[in-house]
Protein backbone atom coordinates (compact mmCIF):
# COMPACT_ATOMS: atom_id res chain seq x y z
CA UNK A 1 0.00 0.00 0.00
CA UNK A 2 1.02 3.60 -0.39
CA UNK A 3 2.40 5.20 2.27
CA UNK A 4 2.48 9.56 0.94
CA UNK A 5 -2.17 9.23 0.66
CA UNK A 6 -1.76 8.51 4.49
CA UNK A 7 0.66 10.69 5.22
CA UNK A 8 -0.95 13.58 3.94
CA UNK A 9 -3.56 13.11 5.99
CA UNK A 10 -2.58 12.89 8.93
CA UNK A 11 -0.66 16.35 8.03
CA UNK A 12 -3.83 17.63 6.83
CA UNK A 13 -5.34 16.57 10.03
CA UNK A 14 -2.44 18.23 12.14
CA UNK A 15 -2.99 21.41 10.34
CA UNK A 16 -6.96 21.22 11.54
CA UNK A 17 -6.17 20.60 14.80
CA UNK A 18 -3.30 23.36 14.68
CA UNK A 19 -6.12 26.01 13.55
CA UNK A 20 -8.76 24.60 15.84
CA UNK A 21 -11.31 25.78 13.15
CA UNK A 22 -13.67 23.14 11.71
CA UNK A 23 -15.04 21.44 15.35
CA UNK A 24 -16.04 23.38 18.23
CA UNK A 25 -12.93 22.53 21.02
CA UNK A 26 -14.08 22.20 24.67
CA UNK A 27 -14.59 24.77 26.80
CA UNK A 28 -10.99 25.38 28.46
CA UNK A 29 -9.75 25.33 24.94
CA UNK A 30 -11.89 28.65 24.00
CA UNK A 31 -10.76 30.06 27.18
CA UNK A 32 -6.85 29.57 25.92
CA UNK A 33 -8.05 30.88 22.83
CA UNK A 34 -8.82 33.88 24.45
CA UNK A 35 -6.01 34.26 27.04
CA UNK A 36 -4.07 33.72 24.35
CA UNK A 37 -5.52 37.00 22.52
CA UNK A 38 -5.84 39.17 25.30
CA UNK A 39 -1.92 38.81 26.02
CA UNK A 40 -1.54 39.85 22.39
CA UNK A 41 -3.28 42.73 23.33
CA UNK A 42 -1.86 43.46 26.52
CA UNK A 43 1.51 43.30 24.45
CA UNK A 44 0.63 45.55 21.90
CA UNK A 45 -0.58 48.16 24.30
CA UNK A 46 2.66 48.88 25.81
CA UNK A 47 3.75 50.75 22.41
CA UNK A 48 0.22 52.38 22.17
CA UNK A 49 0.50 56.17 22.26
CA UNK A 50 0.11 57.86 25.47
CA UNK A 51 -3.55 59.12 24.53
CA UNK A 52 -4.47 55.82 24.22
CA UNK A 53 -2.63 54.34 27.37
CA UNK A 54 -5.12 57.14 28.32
CA UNK A 55 -8.51 55.97 27.64
CA UNK A 56 -10.10 54.61 29.96
CA UNK A 57 -12.56 51.62 30.13
CA UNK A 58 -15.37 50.78 32.59
CA UNK A 59 -15.20 47.59 34.49
CA UNK A 60 -17.52 44.88 35.12
CA UNK A 61 -18.94 45.01 38.59
CA UNK A 62 -20.79 41.34 37.88
CA UNK A 63 -18.01 38.46 36.75
CA UNK A 64 -19.66 35.68 38.40
CA UNK A 65 -19.87 33.34 35.39
CA UNK A 66 -18.52 32.90 32.20
CA UNK A 67 -21.40 34.90 30.13
CA UNK A 68 -20.30 37.87 32.43
CA UNK A 69 -17.35 37.91 29.94
CA UNK A 70 -19.80 39.79 27.08
CA UNK A 71 -20.04 42.62 29.58
CA UNK A 72 -15.89 43.00 28.96
CA UNK A 73 -16.25 42.81 25.41
CA UNK A 74 -19.20 45.43 25.20
CA UNK A 75 -16.70 47.52 26.07
CA UNK A 76 -14.61 47.38 23.41
CA UNK A 77 -16.28 48.78 20.04
CA UNK A 78 -14.74 52.55 21.60
CA UNK A 79 -11.55 50.95 21.89
CA UNK A 80 -11.64 49.91 17.99
CA UNK A 81 -12.51 53.66 17.06
CA UNK A 82 -10.11 54.65 19.39
CA UNK A 83 -7.35 52.96 17.65
CA UNK A 84 -7.51 54.66 14.48
CA UNK A 85 -5.65 57.09 15.50
CA UNK A 86 -2.82 55.00 16.43
CA UNK A 87 -0.14 54.61 13.65
CA UNK A 88 1.70 51.32 15.02
CA UNK A 89 0.01 48.17 15.04
CA UNK A 90 -3.31 49.82 15.52
CA UNK A 91 -4.98 47.04 12.71
CA UNK A 92 -3.28 44.41 14.01
CA UNK A 93 -4.90 45.40 17.61
CA UNK A 94 -8.38 45.99 15.86
CA UNK A 95 -7.69 42.14 14.86
CA UNK A 96 -6.81 40.67 17.76
CA UNK A 97 -9.85 42.80 19.45
CA UNK A 98 -12.32 41.24 16.80
CA UNK A 99 -11.44 38.05 17.73
CA UNK A 100 -11.67 38.03 21.56
CA UNK A 101 -14.93 39.61 20.95
CA UNK A 102 -15.94 36.34 18.24
CA UNK A 103 -14.78 33.81 21.00
CA UNK A 104 -16.45 35.61 23.89
CA UNK A 105 -19.54 35.33 21.52
CA UNK A 106 -19.76 32.14 21.13
CA UNK A 107 -19.04 30.81 24.48
CA UNK A 108 -22.01 29.07 25.23
CA UNK A 109 -24.93 30.49 27.47
CA UNK A 110 -27.44 33.34 27.41
CA UNK A 111 -26.99 36.56 25.58
CA UNK A 112 -26.07 39.51 28.76
CA UNK A 113 -29.21 42.28 28.22
CA UNK A 114 -27.43 43.84 31.00
CA UNK A 115 -24.10 45.17 32.41
CA UNK A 116 -23.00 46.54 35.62
CA UNK A 117 -20.17 48.71 35.71
CA UNK A 118 -18.24 49.35 39.27
CA UNK A 119 -15.04 51.59 38.11
CA UNK A 120 -13.04 52.87 35.11
CA UNK A 121 -9.69 52.16 34.46
CA UNK A 122 -7.25 52.70 32.35
CA UNK A 123 -7.10 50.45 28.89
CA UNK A 124 -3.98 48.49 30.51
CA UNK A 125 -5.82 48.11 33.66
CA UNK A 126 -9.13 46.82 31.91
CA UNK A 127 -6.96 44.00 29.83
CA UNK A 128 -5.36 42.66 33.05
CA UNK A 129 -9.30 42.63 35.18
CA UNK A 130 -10.05 40.98 31.56
CA UNK A 131 -7.25 38.47 31.93
CA UNK A 132 -7.72 37.52 35.57
CA UNK A 133 -11.45 36.54 35.12
CA UNK A 134 -10.69 34.81 32.14
CA UNK A 135 -8.12 32.75 33.94
CA UNK A 136 -10.27 32.26 37.16
CA UNK A 137 -12.67 30.67 34.63
CA UNK A 138 -9.80 27.98 33.54
CA UNK A 139 -9.63 26.33 37.06
C1 LIG B 1 -24.45 38.14 37.70
O1 LIG B 1 -24.62 37.62 36.41
C2 LIG B 1 -25.21 36.33 36.37
C3 LIG B 1 -25.21 35.87 34.92
O2 LIG B 1 -25.86 36.77 34.09
C4 LIG B 1 -26.62 36.40 36.97
O3 LIG B 1 -27.20 35.12 36.96
C5 LIG B 1 -26.52 36.91 38.40
O4 LIG B 1 -27.82 37.09 38.92
C6 LIG B 1 -25.77 38.25 38.42
N1 LIG B 1 -25.55 38.66 39.80
C7 LIG B 1 -25.79 39.91 40.24
C8 LIG B 1 -25.46 40.18 41.68
O5 LIG B 1 -26.25 40.79 39.51
C1 LIG C 1 -18.67 42.23 18.82
O1 LIG C 1 -19.68 41.39 18.33
C2 LIG C 1 -20.97 41.98 18.34
C3 LIG C 1 -21.96 40.90 17.91
O2 LIG C 1 -21.57 40.27 16.74
C4 LIG C 1 -20.98 43.20 17.43
O3 LIG C 1 -22.23 43.81 17.45
C5 LIG C 1 -19.91 44.18 17.92
O4 LIG C 1 -19.83 45.29 17.04
C6 LIG C 1 -18.56 43.51 18.00
N1 LIG C 1 -17.59 44.42 18.59
C7 LIG C 1 -16.31 44.53 18.18
C8 LIG C 1 -15.44 45.47 18.93
O5 LIG C 1 -15.88 43.88 17.24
Amino acid sequence: MNKVPLLSCIALTLVLVANGAPTLPPPTTVLQYLLRDLMEVQNKLKIVSERMKKYELYIPSNTSSIENLQCFTKELNPVAGALKYESKDAQNIQEYINNINVTVNSLMGPEITQCHYASKMRIEGFFKEFVSVCQRFMH
